[in-house]
């Protein structure tokens, strides 16, 4: 029996390493990246949807949906293996990281094949060809006949990009502003923080049609067209073939052109700014409500289990107490929306959805500032009156209780509604890890739009008007309780 199965074993191994000398593509076919896509049922394509016309947001009856020759091409290799698909928007420069471990399976954001690319990962073949042109305000376009009139100016480009290399080897001495989106480095040309941004040429003829100020200078750039293509990660050959039967088809059917005049469609302005992205701001400001609310309350409770660790008499949990307030008012906000956000799954395993981790980080910070509050509210109590109570007979309990507190809370409430209106402006920093709040869904309004100020001036006045709104109910409130005094 023994010798049967080694036998069998000596003959599957030469008959292994027989084909595998014959046909060297059977061993190198092992794609754990197909493998992987394949079980789940679901491709996950990273982009970055601030790129029109290759990958946007629209809106279609007060909804967002992606859109955009990319997404095109993606539903169809979706379609083409049986797959659904799952798009994954993050900012441009952290796609080839997430490709890399994993986080998506092929990146699809009108990727240019580069050397130093390729070292990172694998392109399939190109599915479009553009080059690159400078884009400058309408009234210098005199000014820059040449790529040398822009030697030692400040051009902007977005982060990671070709674009940022290119400003960099082939502008003498040139001054980069790298932005994270696409739309900052636009904005950075209309409010005249750079004089140039170098965009493709398809997005950039994207940004002329809703920007009349702006033109492309006539320089020409080094290279002629370049490819872009979709990336996978190393070794994935199985991936490599479907994507690329994908793609043949794409081309020989010119689909691509297809897909442009659909993406010109979806770009399409009908209404005004309010009627078209109103909804983006409402979503948004009733998150920002919703996120500062429960932080103030919430951060209340734990602010004021802080303040009685702090003026307890046992030393070591007042210390604690000062530790934890001294932490969290002397690191930035940013600093600790960060290490909620990532710390719960890089420390704890745990997937908590950003909006979560952002109001948590919103708790922690206010019940610093608010067990401060309340502390100094208690101690503004005139010391004779815990003495006096005490003296007739209540406890330490029934004298905080119906002594102290009551008059505490006067000092105390005022300053709780400034920790509220400050809260509702620093909420905004949450828009970082993708917290659907005021903020984060202006800058979404700036990649549909093209239009890069005005969501942020329809923000601050949002802002405004809430936090305004909140201190006027905030001295009504105070009225009142001087009057009941
Ligand atoms: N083609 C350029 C590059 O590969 C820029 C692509 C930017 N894509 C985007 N979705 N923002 O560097």
């Amino acid at each position: 029996m023994y010798k049967i199965i080694k036998i069998l074993i000596v003959i599957t191994l030469l008959l292994g390493s027989a084909i595998t000398y014959i046909n060297p593509i059977a061993s190198a076919e092992e794609d754990s990246n197909w493998n992987k896509i394949k079980q789940r049922g679901e491709l996950r394509v990273g982009l970055s949807a601030d790129y029109a016309p290759l990958e946007f947001e629209k809106i279609k009856n007060g909804k967002t949906d992606y859109a955009g020759v990319d997404i095109e091409l993606a539903k169809k290799i979706a379609k083409d293996n049986h797959l659904k698909l799952k798009i994954i928007n993050m900012q441009f420069d952290s796609l080839l990281g997430a490709l890399k471990t994993g986080k998506i399976d092929v990146i699809i954001s009108g990727m240019t094949t580069t050397p130093e690319r390729k070292k990172e990962v694998d392109f399939t073949e190109p599915y479009m060809m553009t080059n690159n042109v400078m884009l400058v305000k309408k009234s210098d376009k005199n000014k820059y006949k040449d790529l040398k009139d822009f030697t030692g100016k400040k051009i902007a480009a977005q982060k990671g990009t070709d674009q940022e290399k290119i400003a960099h080897n082939e502008i003498k001495d040139s001054q980069v502003s790298s932005l994270n989106r696409l739309p900052e480095s636009i904005l950075a040309l209309k409010s005249g923080k750079v004089v140039g941004t170098i965009v493709e040429k398809p997005v950039g003829e994207a940004y002329l049609k809703q920007n009349p100020e702006l033109e492309f200078a006539d320089v020409k750039f080094n290279e002629e067209k370049k490819p872009t293509c979709i990336a996978v990660p190393k070794n994935s050959p199985i991936s490599l073939k479907h994507l690329n039967q994908t793609i043949d088809e794409v081309n020989n059917k010119n689909l691509i052109d297809k897909y442009m005049n659909q993406a010109a469609q979806d770009m399409q302005d009908d209404g005004n700014f309010f009627t078209k992205y109103g909804s983006f701001f409402i979503k948004g400001i009733k998150n920002t409500i919703l996120i500062s609310l429960v932080g103030v309350i919430l951060g209340s409770i734990l602010g004021a289990f802080i303040a009685l660790l702090k003026i307890n008499k046992f030393k070591p949990l007042s210390w604690l107490a000062s530790i934890y307030i001294e932490f969290l008012r002397g690191t930035p906000m940013l600093v600790q929306v960060f290490i909620v956000f990532f710390g719960t799954t890089a420390a704890l395993g745990l997937d908590v959805s950003a909006l979560i981790c952002g109001t948590i980080a919103l708790i922690i910070n206010s019940s610093a500032y608010i067990a401060e509050i309340i502390r100094a509210g208690i101690n503004a109590v005139d010391k004779g009156q815990m003495e006096a109570a005490r003296s007739l007979g209540l406890n330490y309990i029934q004298t905080m209780k119906s002594v102290i507190m009551p008059q505490a809370i006067k000092n105390i409430l005022p300053a709780l509604g400034n920790e509220f209106v400050t809260l509702i402006k620093e909420s905004s920093i949450v828009s970082t890890i993708g917290v659907g709040e005021i903020m984060f869904n202006a800058q979404v309004v700036q990649g549909i739009s093209f239009d890069p100020f005005t969501p942020l001036i329809v923000a601050a006045v949002l802002y405004f008007i809430l936090t305004f709104a909140l201190s006027r109910i905030m001295s009504l409130v105070e009225g009142r309780m001087k009057a009941s005094d």
